[in-house]
């Protein structure tokens, strides 16, 4: 079986300013998504995921829904049979690293990888930037909308700095970043927190616009910290940005609760990541890592997830 795998990302910093113009700094984690897949003889798309448990079978004609458990990977093999120009039967297994629909782009993870790995079993070499524009097709498609962001960091890997409107940047980063980040387990909804942020942009445009710049003013200088491998910095960037999506209104109790638990166990810096309401916090430890991986994993479920700067790849298996 031939295996690919694709990384998930977690926002550094930027959420919710990147709406209004502001930059974005966002990092893959090593955290991955694996497909592996075969051909069958026979004209079915086989997939099983371990997040799932449960075999299920598809038509050719069935890999144009966008619902359903296994969409992504049934609009990725699609997508991918257009490119190539041949179909054929297949057999997908997927495992996952990443917890589903917590912000930290299981999804976008799952479109790589599958794309990659169909793509390669029918001998079929794209450039990053072709796969990364096909995997951002699928998640348009599966979601309505999409930024391109977390697919082009699932294909690329390592640190990239999104400025709306003028394209993605993948930066040189030379130091390790030793992160954790805390589950709280509880679902949101990006859609619901960004309507909530616009709403209180709208009703108090002159004391909300001033944070959502700070906002950007506090990634471009964490752009450059990382940059020059300045990291003492980056920490208190971390907490003064998760102070500003705290004034925005997108924290909540479990979220700083888990940050300032971060904090007090060692954490250099901690802040929520995504959009709020729920999901993930951040947190970045050199000298007491595992001090804080412990006080987090007894209060969510704690994820090392330090920053990788490998992005999709092939594992290896016969084609
Ligand atoms: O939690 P996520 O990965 O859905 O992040 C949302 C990031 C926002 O800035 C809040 C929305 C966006 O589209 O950039």
């Amino acid at each position: 079986m031939l295996t690919v795998s694709a990384p998930g990302k977690v926002i550094l910093f930027g959420e919710h300013a990147v709406v209004y113009g502001e930059p974005a700094l966002v990092g893959t984690i090593e955290r991955r998504v694996r497909v592996g897949v075969r051909r069958l003889d026979e004209k079915v798309i086989n997939v099983y995921s371990d997040a799932i448990g449960t075999w299920e079978s598809f038509t050719f004609e069935d890999l144009h829904e966008t619902n359903g458990a296994f969409r992504y990977v049934k609009r990725a093999v699609s997508i991918a049979f257009e490119e190539v120009g041949e179909k054929t039967g297949l057999e997908l297994r997927i495992s996952s690293e990443l917890p589903p629909a917590s912000g930290l782009g299981s999804s976008a993870a799952v479109s790589v990888a599958t794309l990659k790995a169909v793509l390669t079993l029918l001998g079929k070499d794209v450039s990053n930037s072709r796969l990364a524009a096909l995997a951002h097709c699928v998640e348009l498609e599966v979601q309505g909308s999409a930024s391109p962001t977390d697919t082009a960091a699932a294909t690329y890997g390592g640190v990239l700095f999104v400025l709306p409107g003028k394209g993605i940047e993948r930066l040189n980063v030379e130091e390790e970043l030793p992160l954790i980040v805390g589950n709280t387990q509880k679902e949101r909804s990006t859609k619901l927190l960004v309507a909530k942020v616009r709403r209180l942009k709208e009703s108090l445009p002159e004391v909300v616009d001033p944070v959502i710049r700070n906002i950007g003013k506090v990634t471009r200088e964490a752009r450059r910290c990382l940059e020059k491998g300045e990291l003492t910095h980056l920490g208190e960037l971390m907490n003064i940005n998760h102070g500003l999506l705290e004034a925005l209104g997108v924290s909540t109790p479990e979220l700083s609760r888990l940050v300032y638990i971060a904090r007090s166990a060692g954490a250099e810096g901690a802040k929520l990541t995504g959009a709020g309401g729920g999901g993930c916090m951040l947190a970045f430890a050199r000298e007491r890592y595992d001090s804080v991986l412990e006080a987090l994993s007894k209060e969510s479920q704690a994820l090392q997830a330090s920053i990788t700067f490998e992005g999709v790849r092939v594992e290896g298996g016969e084609r």
